[in-house]
Protein backbone atom coordinates (compact mmCIF):
# COMPACT_ATOMS: atom_id res chain seq x y z
CA UNK A 1 0.00 0.00 0.00
CA UNK A 2 1.16 3.34 -0.83
CA UNK A 3 0.81 5.70 1.47
CA UNK A 4 -0.70 9.12 0.56
CA UNK A 5 1.12 12.35 1.16
CA UNK A 6 -0.55 14.31 4.02
CA UNK A 7 -1.37 17.53 2.66
CA UNK A 8 -0.21 20.62 4.14
CA UNK A 9 -2.91 23.10 5.46
CA UNK A 10 -1.30 26.88 6.29
CA UNK A 11 -2.94 29.15 8.05
CA UNK A 12 -2.17 32.66 7.06
CA UNK A 13 -2.65 35.05 10.03
CA UNK A 14 -1.64 38.37 8.76
CA UNK A 15 -1.85 41.38 10.90
CA UNK A 16 -4.05 40.05 13.40
CA UNK A 17 -3.72 38.56 16.79
CA UNK A 18 -1.59 39.85 20.14
CA UNK A 19 0.48 36.82 21.17
CA UNK A 20 -2.26 36.22 24.16
CA UNK A 21 -4.92 36.12 21.75
CA UNK A 22 -2.37 33.55 19.19
CA UNK A 23 -2.04 31.02 22.08
CA UNK A 24 -5.82 31.07 23.15
CA UNK A 25 -6.28 30.48 19.58
CA UNK A 26 -3.80 27.51 19.81
CA UNK A 27 -5.85 26.17 22.82
CA UNK A 28 -8.87 26.03 21.32
CA UNK A 29 -7.54 25.32 17.82
CA UNK A 30 -5.68 21.65 19.34
CA UNK A 31 -8.41 19.77 20.36
CA UNK A 32 -10.34 20.28 17.43
CA UNK A 33 -7.63 19.14 15.06
CA UNK A 34 -6.43 15.83 16.64
CA UNK A 35 -7.26 13.63 14.88
CA UNK A 36 -6.68 15.58 11.41
CA UNK A 37 -5.21 13.73 8.26
CA UNK A 38 -3.28 16.90 7.71
CA UNK A 39 -0.03 18.27 8.18
CA UNK A 40 -1.09 21.90 10.23
CA UNK A 41 1.12 25.35 9.33
CA UNK A 42 0.38 28.56 10.98
CA UNK A 43 2.16 31.78 9.88
CA UNK A 44 1.82 34.22 12.76
CA UNK A 45 2.66 37.76 13.60
CA UNK A 46 6.40 37.78 14.86
CA UNK A 47 5.75 39.27 17.96
CA UNK A 48 3.48 35.32 18.64
CA UNK A 49 5.69 33.16 17.43
CA UNK A 50 7.59 32.18 21.00
CA UNK A 51 4.44 32.39 22.61
CA UNK A 52 2.48 30.17 20.11
CA UNK A 53 5.38 27.49 19.36
CA UNK A 54 5.35 26.82 22.96
CA UNK A 55 2.02 26.72 23.40
CA UNK A 56 2.27 24.07 20.29
CA UNK A 57 4.87 21.98 21.71
CA UNK A 58 5.01 18.38 21.15
CA UNK A 59 1.82 18.92 18.62
CA UNK A 60 1.26 18.31 15.10
CA UNK A 61 1.17 22.33 14.56
CA UNK A 62 3.89 23.91 12.57
CA UNK A 63 4.72 27.69 13.46
CA UNK A 64 6.04 29.70 10.76
CA UNK A 65 6.30 33.61 10.03
CA UNK A 66 4.76 35.65 7.00
CA UNK A 67 8.06 37.21 5.95
CA UNK A 68 11.74 37.84 6.77
CA UNK A 69 14.81 39.76 5.29
CA UNK A 70 17.55 38.23 3.25
CA UNK A 71 20.78 39.36 5.23
CA UNK A 72 21.94 37.81 8.18
CA UNK A 73 21.95 40.74 10.29
CA UNK A 74 22.41 44.62 9.78
CA UNK A 75 21.75 48.30 9.72
CA UNK A 76 18.14 47.11 8.41
CA UNK A 77 15.36 49.20 11.16
CA UNK A 78 12.40 47.19 11.46
CA UNK A 79 13.60 43.99 9.59
CA UNK A 80 13.96 40.17 11.04
CA UNK A 81 16.45 37.70 9.87
CA UNK A 82 16.03 34.07 9.14
CA UNK A 83 18.24 33.00 12.69
CA UNK A 84 15.98 35.80 14.92
CA UNK A 85 13.06 33.63 13.80
CA UNK A 86 14.19 30.44 14.17
CA UNK A 87 15.28 30.88 17.45
CA UNK A 88 12.14 32.22 17.99
CA UNK A 89 10.49 28.81 17.56
CA UNK A 90 9.86 28.74 13.50
CA UNK A 91 10.15 26.07 11.20
CA UNK A 92 8.62 28.06 7.78
CA UNK A 93 8.66 31.54 6.24
CA UNK A 94 5.83 32.66 3.95
CA UNK A 95 8.11 34.49 1.36
CA UNK A 96 6.83 36.87 -1.35
CA UNK A 97 3.26 36.89 -0.39
CA UNK A 98 1.34 39.59 -3.00
CA UNK A 99 0.24 41.58 -0.11
CA UNK A 100 4.22 42.07 0.34
CA UNK A 101 4.80 42.26 -3.85
CA UNK A 102 2.02 44.96 -3.91
CA UNK A 103 1.85 46.61 -0.95
CA UNK A 104 5.54 46.56 -0.17
CA UNK A 105 7.55 46.66 -3.78
CA UNK A 106 9.32 43.33 -3.23
CA UNK A 107 10.77 41.89 -6.53
CA UNK A 108 11.11 38.80 -7.30
CA UNK A 109 15.23 39.73 -6.83
CA UNK A 110 14.43 40.28 -3.26
CA UNK A 111 12.04 37.18 -2.33
CA UNK A 112 14.87 35.18 -4.23
CA UNK A 113 18.03 36.06 -2.18
CA UNK A 114 15.05 35.69 1.31
CA UNK A 115 14.45 31.91 -0.17
CA UNK A 116 17.98 31.50 -0.42
CA UNK A 117 18.94 33.08 2.92
CA UNK A 118 15.83 31.18 4.39
CA UNK A 119 17.13 27.56 3.21
CA UNK A 120 20.44 27.86 4.34
CA UNK A 121 19.31 28.70 7.59
CA UNK A 122 16.95 25.40 7.77
CA UNK A 123 13.49 28.07 7.55
CA UNK A 124 11.13 26.18 4.98
CA UNK A 125 10.23 28.46 2.68
CA UNK A 126 6.66 29.19 1.18
CA UNK A 127 7.32 30.78 -2.05
CA UNK A 128 4.27 32.66 -3.36
CA UNK A 129 3.31 33.14 -6.57
CA UNK A 130 0.12 34.26 -8.80
CA UNK A 131 -1.09 36.38 -11.20
CA UNK A 132 -3.39 39.81 -11.03
CA UNK A 133 -6.98 39.95 -12.49
CA UNK A 134 -5.42 41.77 -15.52
CA UNK A 135 -2.35 39.88 -16.34
CA UNK A 136 -5.48 36.54 -16.43
CA UNK A 137 -7.04 39.00 -18.77
CA UNK A 138 -4.63 39.54 -21.21
CA UNK A 139 -3.80 35.93 -21.28
CA UNK A 140 -0.47 36.13 -19.39
CA UNK A 141 -1.01 33.92 -16.46
CA UNK A 142 1.40 30.76 -17.43
CA UNK A 143 4.58 33.79 -18.54
CA UNK A 144 3.96 35.49 -15.40
CA UNK A 145 4.02 32.61 -13.23
CA UNK A 146 6.68 31.12 -15.40
CA UNK A 147 9.06 34.16 -14.77
CA UNK A 148 7.99 34.65 -10.88
CA UNK A 149 9.69 31.10 -10.60
CA UNK A 150 12.85 31.23 -12.44
CA UNK A 151 13.70 34.35 -10.64
CA UNK A 152 12.47 33.79 -7.30
CA UNK A 153 14.19 30.24 -7.39
CA UNK A 154 17.56 31.27 -8.91
CA UNK A 155 19.96 29.02 -7.40
CA UNK A 156 17.38 26.43 -5.50
CA UNK A 157 17.95 23.36 -6.68
CA UNK A 158 16.59 19.42 -5.60
CA UNK A 159 19.58 19.26 -3.23
CA UNK A 160 19.45 22.70 -1.32
CA UNK A 161 15.62 22.47 -1.27
CA UNK A 162 14.47 19.09 -0.70
CA UNK A 163 11.34 20.77 1.16
CA UNK A 164 10.49 23.81 -0.66
CA UNK A 165 6.99 24.49 -0.83
CA UNK A 166 5.05 26.86 -3.56
CA UNK A 167 1.55 28.50 -2.96
CA UNK A 168 0.29 29.55 -6.28
CA UNK A 169 -2.37 32.41 -5.50
CA UNK A 170 -4.31 33.98 -7.82
CA UNK A 171 -4.04 37.66 -6.61
CA UNK A 172 -7.73 37.74 -7.72
CA UNK A 173 -8.79 35.35 -5.39
CA UNK A 174 -7.40 36.95 -2.15
CA UNK A 175 -9.24 37.96 0.14
CA UNK A 176 -12.71 38.40 -2.51
CA UNK A 177 -14.67 35.02 -1.93
CA UNK A 178 -13.76 34.25 -5.61
CA UNK A 179 -11.40 31.04 -5.20
CA UNK A 180 -10.17 29.78 -8.54
CA UNK A 181 -12.91 26.73 -9.61
CA UNK A 182 -10.88 24.06 -8.80
CA UNK A 183 -10.45 22.53 -11.94
CA UNK A 184 -8.93 26.03 -13.17
CA UNK A 185 -6.32 25.26 -10.11
CA UNK A 186 -5.74 22.00 -10.57
CA UNK A 187 -4.53 22.63 -14.14
CA UNK A 188 -2.15 25.87 -13.35
CA UNK A 189 -1.11 23.39 -10.75
CA UNK A 190 0.14 21.10 -13.33
CA UNK A 191 1.23 23.28 -15.51
CA UNK A 192 3.73 24.56 -12.94
CA UNK A 193 4.43 21.21 -11.74
CA UNK A 194 5.64 20.20 -15.38
CA UNK A 195 7.22 23.32 -15.93
CA UNK A 196 9.19 23.01 -12.59
CA UNK A 197 10.14 20.08 -13.21
CA UNK A 198 11.35 20.47 -16.64
CA UNK A 199 12.97 24.13 -16.83
CA UNK A 200 14.62 23.82 -12.70
CA UNK A 201 14.55 19.86 -12.22
CA UNK A 202 12.34 20.58 -8.88
CA UNK A 203 9.52 18.37 -7.53
CA UNK A 204 7.93 21.15 -4.80
CA UNK A 205 4.34 20.58 -3.29
CA UNK A 206 1.93 23.56 -4.54
CA UNK A 207 -0.58 24.51 -1.84
CA UNK A 208 -3.80 26.41 -3.55
CA UNK A 209 -4.63 29.74 -1.52
CA UNK A 210 -7.36 32.29 -2.36
CA UNK A 211 -10.73 32.42 -0.48
CA UNK A 212 -10.54 29.05 0.90
CA UNK A 213 -13.12 28.38 3.00
CA UNK A 214 -14.91 25.01 4.98
CA UNK A 215 -17.26 24.88 1.56
CA UNK A 216 -14.49 24.57 -1.50
CA UNK A 217 -11.41 23.31 0.85
CA UNK A 218 -12.27 19.82 -0.04
CA UNK A 219 -12.91 19.83 -3.41
CA UNK A 220 -9.74 22.17 -3.83
CA UNK A 221 -7.24 19.23 -2.14
CA UNK A 222 -9.22 16.50 -4.27
CA UNK A 223 -7.57 17.70 -7.17
CA UNK A 224 -4.01 15.43 -7.80
CA UNK A 225 -1.75 18.40 -8.49
CA UNK A 226 -3.23 20.40 -5.29
CA UNK A 227 -0.98 19.65 -2.45
CA UNK A 228 -2.35 21.56 0.41
CA UNK A 229 -3.98 25.23 1.04
CA UNK A 230 -2.47 28.61 2.15
CA UNK A 231 -5.68 29.83 4.14
CA UNK A 232 -5.67 33.50 4.97
CA UNK A 233 -9.02 35.13 6.52
CA UNK A 234 -10.83 31.79 7.19
CA UNK A 235 -7.99 30.97 9.39
CA UNK A 236 -8.66 32.83 11.67
CA UNK A 237 -11.23 31.70 13.89
CA UNK A 238 -10.12 28.42 15.02
CA UNK A 239 -13.22 26.71 14.16
CA UNK A 240 -13.65 27.25 10.70
CA UNK A 241 -9.53 26.43 10.30
CA UNK A 242 -10.33 23.14 11.85
CA UNK A 243 -13.20 22.67 9.50
CA UNK A 244 -11.03 23.10 6.86
CA UNK A 245 -8.34 20.83 8.43
CA UNK A 246 -10.89 18.31 8.63
CA UNK A 247 -12.43 18.40 5.38
CA UNK A 248 -8.88 16.81 4.26
CA UNK A 249 -9.54 13.07 3.49
CA UNK A 250 -9.16 10.37 6.51
CA UNK A 251 -8.29 7.32 5.07
CA UNK A 252 -4.61 6.33 3.01
CA UNK A 253 -5.26 5.79 -0.45
CA UNK A 254 -4.23 2.55 -1.75
P1 LIG B 1 -7.64 34.66 1.84
O1 LIG B 1 -6.08 35.00 1.82
O2 LIG B 1 -7.77 33.21 2.21
O3 LIG B 1 -8.21 35.58 2.87
O4 LIG B 1 -8.15 34.92 0.47
C1 LIG B 1 -5.14 34.08 1.38
C2 LIG B 1 -3.77 34.66 1.51
O5 LIG B 1 -3.59 35.87 1.32
O6 LIG B 1 -2.80 33.95 1.83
Amino acid sequence: MVERRLPIIVGNWKMYKSPAEAVAYVHELLPLVKSASAKIYLAVPFTAISSVAEAAKGSNLQIGAQNMHDASEGAFTGEIAARMLGEAGASFVVLGHSERRRLFGETNDFINRKVLKALSEHLQPILCIGETLEEREAGRTADILHQQLKECLAGVSAENAPNLLIAYEPVWAIGTEKAAMPELAQQIHQECLDWLKEQLQLEPIILYGGSVNPANGRSLLEQPAIGGLLVGGASLSPTTFSEIINTAPNEPEE
